[in-house]
């Protein structure tokens, strides 16, 4: 039940699946929010919240990586090869950003002379020097990146729900994912 099968991915990896999927989603919106407010005490507050929330994306993806690696996966034998390999780049797209995103967030972080608090516990140390020039540019970088990452998963979501809703999820790839029985 918690590990991977043949025909599922197993309740932990589900639960990573769809939290992260919930807090990215929630993070990218805030985010793009946050690119469009003017500078208050209340952005500021936006911010502490989307640094707490970007640092737990990224322990949490992390941890994730860590049971994928041990744990076993469904089989993909009677999945069309195309598909696989399509699928296979999609995903690895989507562990680059979500662990690029947030590391450059906290050199963003740094550059503009702030600090970074995993979840709000403790500070780490700074790896970088303030810089206000650098600053203006990683957080344009930032926000292309994080476009990115809203680009890659509306084409992870429309295969989802093509396999779900048009396909009839006649490879079970819906179904591996979902808790439903
Ligand atoms: C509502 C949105 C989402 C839906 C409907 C969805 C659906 C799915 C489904 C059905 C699979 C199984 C694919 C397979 O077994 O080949 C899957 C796997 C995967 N999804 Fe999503 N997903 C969503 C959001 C996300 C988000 C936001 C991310 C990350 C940014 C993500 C990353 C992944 C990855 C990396 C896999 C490969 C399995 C793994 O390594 O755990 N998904 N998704
Ligand atoms: C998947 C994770 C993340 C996503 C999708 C994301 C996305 C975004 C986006 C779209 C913006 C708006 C950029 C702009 O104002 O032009 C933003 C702003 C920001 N992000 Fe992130 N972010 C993530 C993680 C992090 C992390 C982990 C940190 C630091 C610990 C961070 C620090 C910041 C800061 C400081 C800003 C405000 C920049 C400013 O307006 O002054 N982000 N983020």
């Amino acid at each position: 039940m918690y590990k991977g099968t043949e025909n599922s991915w197993g309740l932990v990896a589900k639960l990573f699946h769809w939290i992260i999927a919930i807090l990215v989603f929630i993070q990218i919106a805030a985010g793009i929010n946050l690119h469009f407010m003017e500078f208050s005490m209340q952005k500021s507050s936006f911010i502490d919240i989307h640094k707490i929330i970007g640092s737990l994306i990224l322990i949490l993806v992390f941890l994730r990586l860590v049971w994928r690696f041990y744990n076993s996966q469904p089989s993909n034998d009677n999945v069309p090869f195309m598909h696989v390999v399509v699928s296979k780049f999609v995903h690895v797209i989507l562990y680059i950003l979500m662990i690029w995103i947030p590391i450059q967030g906290m050199l963003l972080t740094w550059t503009g002379g702030y600090d970074v608090s995993i979840l709000g516990l403790f500070n780490l140390p700074r790896l970088v020097e303030e810089n206000l020039m650098m600053y203006d540019q990683f957080k344009n970088f930032h926000y292309y990146f994080a476009l990115l990452l809203t680009f890659t998963f509306t084409i992870h979501l429309s295969a989802g729900l093509y396999h779900r809703f048009i396909a009839g999820d006649k490879y079970g790839i819906w179904k591996r994912m979902s808790f439903k029985k």
